[in-house]
């Protein structure tokens, strides 16, 4: 396991579920980073906004992305996007109570939560959350920048593209796509393929305007 040093892009409930990952895991945190310096539980020290990252060299140190998505994935894209055109690196971050078959690739910068279960063959690509308790099973792909939120199920052979949020306890049933950029609602039930850019939700989940 790396143990360089990290610093941490942002300060609010992910960055705190994160950063109990890295203190169980006994990781030097320099600091995080933020618009302005807010309260933070765990004392971690505030090292003023994003570009101060720039002064620490990218050989030395990792980066976590603690940007939360409650919907919409763009903002931590964006963040993993220019630091990693200047060379930085983000730590891959795996909760100890994940269960994740030795067959499974994940990408750089992905984030598994407590209790999920990575089925064998699934591929994780980079920036991508794996929230609390989810569970993705054997030959699934995801592709770059998802969240997949708390509590869902996706099948054997799903397929999930760039970018797309999958809400809380959402459940995809075997072999499905659902394409890049999309939205889908939480508790949902996807028993159909999905086409990008879209916006679903329900039980089975349906199309409504974006
Ligand atoms: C889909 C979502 C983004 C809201 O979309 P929206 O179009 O702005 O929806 P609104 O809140 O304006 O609600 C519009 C209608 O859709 C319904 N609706 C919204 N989300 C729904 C969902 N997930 N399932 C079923 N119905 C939903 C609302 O009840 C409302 O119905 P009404 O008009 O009969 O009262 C949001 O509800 C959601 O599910 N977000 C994902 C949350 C998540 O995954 N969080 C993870 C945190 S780690």
């Amino acid at each position: 396991m790396c143990s360089k040093p990290v610093i941490i892009i942002g300060n609010g409930g992910h960055a705190r579920v994160l950063i109990d990952i890295l203190l169980m895991q006994k990781r030097e945190i320099i600091g995080y980073t933020a618009p302005t310096e807010e309260n933070n539980r765990y004392n971690v020290t505030y090292l003023g906004k994003d570009e101060e990252i720039l002064k620490y060299d990218p050989q030395e140190i990792e980066l976590v992305n603690a940007l939360g998505s409650v919907s919409d994935t763009r903002h931590r894209a964006n963040i993993f996007n220019i630091f990693k055109s200047k060379g930085y690196t983000f730590s891959t971050i795996i909760h100890p109570s994940a269960i994740i078959s030795d067959t499974v690739i994940l990408g750089e910068g992905v984030q598994v939560m407590a209790g999920v279960v990575i089925q064998p063959f699934a591929k994780i690509d980079d920036n991508t959350i794996v929230n609390t308790s989810t569970s993705i099973d054997h030959d699934c792909c995801i592709s770059k920048h998802c969240h997949i939120a708390p509590g869902c199920v996706l099948s054997g052979g799903v397929f999930v593209g760039e970018g797309t949020h999958i809400g809380t306890g959402t459940k995809i049933i075997q072999n499905v796509t659902v394409g890049k950029n999309v939205l889908v609602g939480a508790g949902s039930l996807v028993l159909r393929s999905v086409g990008d850019n879209k916006k679903i939700y329900g039980s089975p989940a349906k199309e409504v305007s974006k």
